[in-house]
């Protein structure tokens, strides 16, 4: 199993939109077992998958089971020993466990444990860690995606201290260069506060830690969102400004996360893709509740989106493809 968090302190950059797509084609394309984690107190990963009437049951109902069931009893010190409850979506070929707003309060008391595990506080280590709790029990997928709300929030630390890898949909403007310096300066502190706190920490004092209490977060890829394209001579362009900024964001890259931060890019391609604005496809699908590449003439599909719908499924593939493979070199 491998951890995937899809981040991007900036937001409305087509996160959402692009975890469920990719989740989806690797459940459904490419045979994989697949887990979406909505950590994001928003819900739009749940909202986008999930029908309107299943909606109103979870949330009208305060015992359903979402990511709230599963951090509550961590955050409070209480441990979670059953196993988690997730939701199969027929429509993406993947499984879900559920957002809950109420996530969104345990923002406060993230962040102070994190203050106290820099002084190497047990608890406080075990609590920021509560994430990696949650992976120790979903060894039975291939890949387990985490969707994410937009801040460097202490949710979202906790998140990226447990996952394996991240990716980074972006959309082209200079203020996602700018989130790039802003993850990089955040993720080089984060690791430099848990080493010294993990240095002085007495492991030997809690017992039921989970089985990883280090930073392996690595580097794994861009995707490079929703640009517009016009036409010059029949041909489709990306227009001048978006030109400039694509131009900018793999050397963004080398400086802030290869060299700041030493990830390795030996014979990586960190350029997973870019995704042009897919138009009417993007509400059509949340309709239908079914990934874009997957949308019929029934969803509302007619005569040029077809050939759009095929584009996407392309596209979607190739991203997951070139995930895949980034995988693969950074074992
Ligand atoms: N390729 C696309 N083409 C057209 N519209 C898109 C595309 N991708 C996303 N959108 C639209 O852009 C908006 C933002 O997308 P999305 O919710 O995926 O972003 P996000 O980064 O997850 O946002 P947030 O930061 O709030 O979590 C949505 O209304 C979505 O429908
Ligand atoms: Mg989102």
């Amino acid at each position: 199993m491998r951890s995937i968090a899809f981040f991007n302190n900036k937001g409305g950059v087509g996160k959402t939109t692009l975890l469920c797509n990719v989740a989806s084609y690797l459940g459904l394309h490419k045979n994989k077992n697949i887990l979406v984690v909505d950590a994001d107190p928003q819900c739009n990963a749940t909202q986008l998958m999930v029908s309107e009437e299943r909606i109103f049951e979870i949330y009208e109902s305060k015992n359903s089971f979402t990511i709230q069931s599963v951090i509550h009893p961590l955050s409070i010190g209480k441990g979670y020993s059953d196993d988690i409850k997730t939701a199969w979506i027929e429509n993406y070929g993947v499984d879900v466990l559920y957002g809950d707003p109420r996530l969104a309060l345990k923002e406060d008391l993230l962040s102070k444990d994190w203050q106290d595990s820099i002084s190497g506080d047990i608890r406080g280590l075990r609590t920021s860690f509560l994430f990696r709790d949650l992976l120790d029990k979903c060894n039975n997928y291939d890949y387990v995606l985490f969707d994410m709300g937009p801040s460097l929030g202490s949710i979202n630390r906790a998140v990226l201290l447990a996952c394996d890898y991240f990716i980074s949909p972006m959309s082209i403007d200079i203020f996602s260069l700018r989130a790039i310096e802003n993850i990089s300066t955040s993720l080089a502190e984060w690791r430099r506060r848990l080493e010294l706190g993990l240095k002085q920490a007495d492991m030997a004092a809690l017992e039921d830690l989970p089985q990883r209490l280090s930073f392996e977060l690595r580097f794994l890829g861009y995707v490079a969102q929703q640009y517009t394209q016009k036409k010059v001579d029949g041909v489709s362009r990306v227009v001048h400004s978006y030109e400039k900024i694509m131009k900018q964001i793999p050397k963004t890259i080398e400086k802030e996360f290869v060299e700041k931060l030493h990830y390795n890019s030996t014979g990586i391609e960190y350029n997973l893709g870019t995704i042009p604005n897919l138009h009417s496809l993007v509400p059509m699908s949340q309709t239908a509740r079914k990934p874009i590449f997957e949308l019929k003439s029934k969803d509302g599909v007619r005569g040029a989106h077809f050939s759009k719908v095929s584009y996407a499924e392309e596209l979607f593939g190739n991203i997951a493809t070139r995930l895949e493979e980034n995988v693969a070199k950074l074992v």
